[in-house]
């Protein structure tokens, strides 16, 4: 029998149903609230509040559990490739061997980008920071394809908008950086795969032979996958929000960027690293920092810890950081940043500040460790991090469309002023 629960507001009580996902969470339906009772609900930070019903990633912070479509990410980490998992999480199902052939075919003729979308990457200063300008360029793929500006139109052509967008933000993100050092811009080689022919815009010398480190291309893959879709985060919510207003998928993704590129959100990884560093060079002790993010007076917060979802253990965090040490081992880098990263992370695992709050850590504390031993600077981390989540991006956009979900509004509470009237400037 459905359940209900019962509300009552001074004396009177009404019923709102309890609705129940595939894995049992279960959410009161307040959609009716207002209409029936002339109240709203606030919860600032959505901390409490489930904005739709999705199919795609199942998490439980409790248990560290997360899958995509029901599969768990410690598997699709170990077994698949990251196009592969980008089709999983797109079109729900993983693919047969024709259909990853075919879509894989599909991507890669795509990777080429538009000699005047390279002219408006070449007008901004060399030392942007790459998330300001990938959330300008894939904005201008509004102008340069205008079919996609109507996500109506039709299911072929959104498809196309989507193969579009994983096709060539590696090549923008690798330009990016060939900009930022002053390098010509790499052309796409077709024949490696997704990952390594990123790798190999990314680092190649013109006019020198290039061989992409398959250990390199190994943790790159896994690292991909592993960021590849969470739910509802921050980034998620905003693409999901613009789209809702049928924006174009490239304007929700180019907002989903900059939501992405936040410090609290997926700047984290930039952010951890910019802390290790600077505790190396302040002498390495942790405790310092310890007493730094316990202090309320002290904006400082230990980066790469805590978690709106996770409160025992980020599963991500626990694969990263497995691979952190095999990378570092296999490439042969000593990176003092990783003992400092090993040592904050036990000294704050026993202490009762973080005990009490369960903050651990979470998917960016160790990925820019990885990140720095593959040679990627550190203001292309959170790039990384956007590649990644595309296909989760997409997705949440595509199942927002189908399931033709209402434009997104909440509303709130005010607290301004009562109604007064205008007074002229020379009587203020
Ligand atoms: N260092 C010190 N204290 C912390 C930290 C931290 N990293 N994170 C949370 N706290 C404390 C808060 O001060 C608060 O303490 P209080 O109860 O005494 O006031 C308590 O723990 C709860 O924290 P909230 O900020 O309320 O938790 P919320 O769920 O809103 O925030 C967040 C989660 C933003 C991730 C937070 O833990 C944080 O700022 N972490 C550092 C940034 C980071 O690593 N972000 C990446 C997250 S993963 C991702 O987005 C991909």
């Amino acid at each position: 029998m459905a359940e209900i629960a019962t509300l009552n507001i001074n004396g009177k009580s009404y019923e709102l149903p309890i609705i129940e996902g595939t894995e049992n969470e279960k959410a009161i339906d307040i959609s009716k609230l207002r209409s029936e009772t002339g109240l709203i609900t606030i919860d600032p930070g959505f901390k409490n509040t489930g904005s739709t019903k999705s199919s795609i990633t199942f998490l439980d912070g409790e248990k560290g559990i997360l899958s995509y479509r029901g599969y768990p990410i410690d598997q699709l980490a170990e077994k698949s490739t990251f196009l592969e998992v980008s089709y999983l999480i797109i079109y729900g199902e993983l693919p047969t061997e024709e259909q990853l052939a075919d879509f894989t075919r599909r991507v890669q003729r795509r990777s080429l980008v538009h000699e005047d979308i390279k002219k408006i990457l070449h007008s901004f200063p060399s030392n942007a920071h790459p998330m300001g300008v990938l959330s300008s360029l894939v904005t201008s793929f509004t102008a340069f394809y205008p079919g996609s500006l109507d996500p109506n139109r039709s299911a072929e052509a959104v498809d196309l908008s989507i193969v579009r967008i994983l096709a060539k933000f590696p090549t923008l993100a690798a330009w990016t950086y060939n900009n930022q050092i002053g390098r010509q811009a790499n052309y796409p080689d077709n024949r490696l795969d997704y990952i390594a022919n990123f790798i190999k815009m990314m680092f190649a010398v013109p006019s020198e032979e290039y061989k992409v480190d398959p250990v390199v291309a190994d943790a790159l893959n896994k690292l991909l996958i592993l960021h590849a879709e969470h739910e509802q985060n921050c980034s998620t919510s905003t693409v999901r929000l613009v789209g809702s207003s049928h924006a174009s998928l490239y304007s929700s993704i180019s907002a989903g960027i900059s939501a992405l590129w936040g410090p609290l959100h997926g700047g984290a990884n930039q952010a951890v690293i910019e802390m290790l560093e600077n505790i190396r060079k302040d002498g390495g002790g942790s405790k310092k920092y310890l007493e730094k993010a316990k202090d309320k007076n002290d904006p400082f917060r230990l980066m790469g810890f805590g978690h709106r979802v996770y409160k025992n253990f980020d599963p991500r965090a626990k694969i990263i950081k497995k691979a952190a040490h095999g990378v570092l081992k296999k490439l042969g880098v000593q990176d003092p940043v990783l003992e400092i990263a090993s040592e904050l992370e036990k000294a704050a695992l026993e202490d009762q500040y973080f005990v009490d709050r369960k903050l651990y850590p979470n998917v960016d504390f160790y990925s820019g460790v990885i990140y720095r031993a593959l040679g990627i600077p550190t203001e292309m981390f959170t790039v990384m991090f956007a590649m990644g989540r595309l296909p989760g991006w997409i997705a949440q956009w595509k199942e927002m469309r189908e399931n033709n979900e209402p434009i997104g509004r909440p509303r709130q509470i005010y607290t301004g002023y009562n109604t007064r009237d205008y007074v002229e400037p020379s009587k203020r």
